[in-house]
């Protein structure tokens, strides 16, 4: 199927690398040009090479920016950026790292501050800042569209992931609204939902888990395999597929959505 998103403007947050990459990377292979950003210039710019590499697309498709999601100042600034080198933003995906891990007696008031702002809030400032720029694309009769980069703790919490369970569910609030409230400008607003995916979140997950618990890292990544219908993990480009297709104009009549990506991890059935 052809996407038709040749020459559709993106932005990527939180695209050094796993999943905000592996998005870039598929959206500069269906035509797109991409700015990426993440808090730290050598790494975003070793992405942009990477990028260059894998894809073989002309220099000028791929800006890398540094940005530090939760500042709104930051936001602002990238986004603008981005708008000005290719004369203006179609596509927008929200992205940050993973917060901690803990459990109730594990985080103190600072850590739950932290998780807010790394996973609510930084979805929220990226939205308001991109929508000036999404709503020029509109009065040009482009398709333009907002993907939010949440979690499968959002529909089924995570023993040892509150500060996920918490802020991907202000995400979906959030998500859900804003689609209501854009749907009449013709902008589309869906969420994506991963579970357990090959990235380096994954792997510093795995690690975490084991210096709390004692478990080999084998056995917790075989315990999460284990609990999805596939039985395996997911890899980035399988994630990167269904996003790059609910940021398509062949998504056009989808909104409001929140699309799991797991393997079958999460178990309702709805
Ligand atoms: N992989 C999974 O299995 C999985 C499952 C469920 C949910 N998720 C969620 O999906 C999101 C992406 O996960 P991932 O696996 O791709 O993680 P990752 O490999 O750790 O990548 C996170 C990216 O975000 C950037 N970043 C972190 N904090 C940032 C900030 N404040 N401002 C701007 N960029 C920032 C990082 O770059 P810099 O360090 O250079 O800033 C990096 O590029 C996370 O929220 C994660 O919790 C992942």
């Amino acid at each position: 199927m052809d996407l038709r998103m040749q020459d559709a403007r993106a932005f990527v947050a939180g695209a050094s690398s796993g999943l905000g990459r592996a998005i870039a990377r598929q959206l500069l292979m269906e035509g797109c040009r991409v700015a990426i950003c993440s808090r730290t210039a050598d790494r975003i710019e070793s992405a942009r090479d990477w990028l260059l590499r894998e894809t073989g697309c002309p220099p000028h498709h791929v800006l890398a920016l540094t940005c530090d999601v939760t500042q709104e100042s930051s936001v602002l600034e990238a986004l603008a950026a981005a708008a000005g080198h290719f004369g203006g933003l179609d596509l927008v995906v929200t992205n940050a790292g993973g917060p901690r891990t803990g459990q109730i007696d594990d985080l103190s008031a600072e850590d739950w501050r932290g998780g807010i702002e790394l996973n609510l809030m930084s979805t929220i400032n990226l939205c308001r800042a991109a929508l000036s720029h999404l709503r020029a694309a509109r009065r040009q009769e482009r398709h333009a569209s907002i993907l939010m980069i949440s979690s499968l703790s959002a529909k089924q919490p995570i023993m040892s992931l509150y500060l996920s369970n918490v802020a991907r569910a202000g995400v979906q609030g959030f998500a859900k609204s804003l689609s209501e409230e854009l749907g009449a400008e013709g902008i589309t607003v869906n969420s994506i939902l991963p579970g357990y995916t090959r990235t380096d979140r994954l792997s510093h997950l795995s690690e975490s888990l084991n210096e709390r618990t004692g478990r080999s890292i084998e056995d917790i990544e075989a315990g999460w395999a284990a609990n999805s219908a596939l039985k395996r993990i997911g890899t980035e480009d399988e994630f990167a597929a269904a996003a790059t297709f609910l940021l398509s104009p062949r998504a056009g009549f989808i909104t409001g959505q929140a699309l799991v990506v797991d393997g079958g991890a999460v178990k309702s059935l709805l």
